[in-house]
């Protein structure tokens, strides 16, 4: 695969094809929706009903995030959307200061039985259970290189480091010095993908990650124009596209939102004119 800096990137036939249902190989970007939240939040806002949120947002995203579990309940096999698997877990709200404390929950083999397009496990750095969640990330990279497999890594905040941030806690890990430290380490260890949070300076972390696509997640969700403001700005900082959730599922309107997410990724909209397109189906939408 040639990417960028000129660098002619070695990968297998099956993981390149696996890479390109991903990341559209005609506009080097990708729309993925993540709805993976309840593996630790439970049925949270939006996700109760999975099946009756994401079916209809289906049609507009380039791959969908999600856990084997929720897969299985609410996703009919006969859609067609390359899925990228959530195979970490092991953590809960319930015990919010330990959320770095993941295992592998999912093996590769049934990854591979649903028809996985990549696999997809969260990095704590800074926690304490970093060498854990970094031992993950090394054994499903390892495994993935086997069989072809691409791997996700999430750089994922733990609670210990946000307490002790206390008011500050934003600003300790919302910047290009942290994400770019947990994303490199990602790199390192052979991850296929980064999804990490946007900063000031992200085309910092881009650039730290090199030739691996780096897609950014939305976070809480905040209004609409921001969320589509964050999109423009982080792939104008060089990154490959989003993998959100919360900021479209529990939008008001939630297809409106991944249509205008779509418009910014794939078709370098303008926030104005992705906000439109949002209003347009919103108001659609209540018309009906
Ligand atoms: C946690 C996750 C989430 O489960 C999810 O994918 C995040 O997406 P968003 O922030 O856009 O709701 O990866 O680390």
């Amino acid at each position: 695969m040639e990417v960028g800096g000129g660098v002619r990137y070695h990968m297998d036939w099956g993981m390149k094809n696996r890479m390109s249902r991903i990341i559209n190989p005609e506009t080097g970007r990708c729309v993925m929706l993540a709805v993976d939240h309840g593996y630790f939040q439970g049925p949270t806002t939006g996700l109760r009903n999975l099946g009756k949120t994401v079916n209809p947002l289906l049609p507009y995203a380039d791959a969908v995030m999600i856990t084997a579990g929720a897969l299985k309940n609410w996703i009919d096999p006969t859609m067609n959307k390359p899925v990228v698997l959530r195979v970490s877990g092991g953590n809960s709200m319930e015990l919010p200061d330990e959320l770095s404390d993941e295992i592998i929950t999912t093996n590769m083999e049934d990854a591979i039985r649903m028809n996985a397009s990549a696999v997809t496990c969260s990095v704590y750095v800074g926690s304490p259970h970093q060498r854990q969640t970094i031992e993950n990330l090394a054994k499903i990279v390892n495994e993935g290189n086997k069989y072809g497999i691409p791997v996700l890594a999430v750089t994922a905040v733990g609670r210990r480091l946000s307490q002790e941030g206390g008011k500050d806690a934003k600003d300790m890990v919302r910047n290009e010095r942290y994400l770019g430290l947990a994303s490199r380490i990602c790199v390192e260890v052979g991850a296929h993908m980064v999804k990490t949070y946007y900063c000031e300076e992200f085309e910092k972390v881009v650039e730290a990650c090199g030739n691996v696509p780096v897609v950014i997640a939305g976070g809480k969700k905040i209004d609409e124009i921001d969320a589509l403001k964050m999109a423009k700005n982080a792939v104008s900082a060089g990154a490959r596209g989003v993998d959100m959730g919360r900021n479209i599922f529990q939008s008001d309107c939630p297809v409106g939102m991944i249509k205008a997410t779509r418009a910014i990724v794939h078709d370098n909209a303008t926030v104005d004119h992705a906000y439109e397109i949002y209003l347009e189906e919103k108001a659609r939408s209540s018309g009906r």
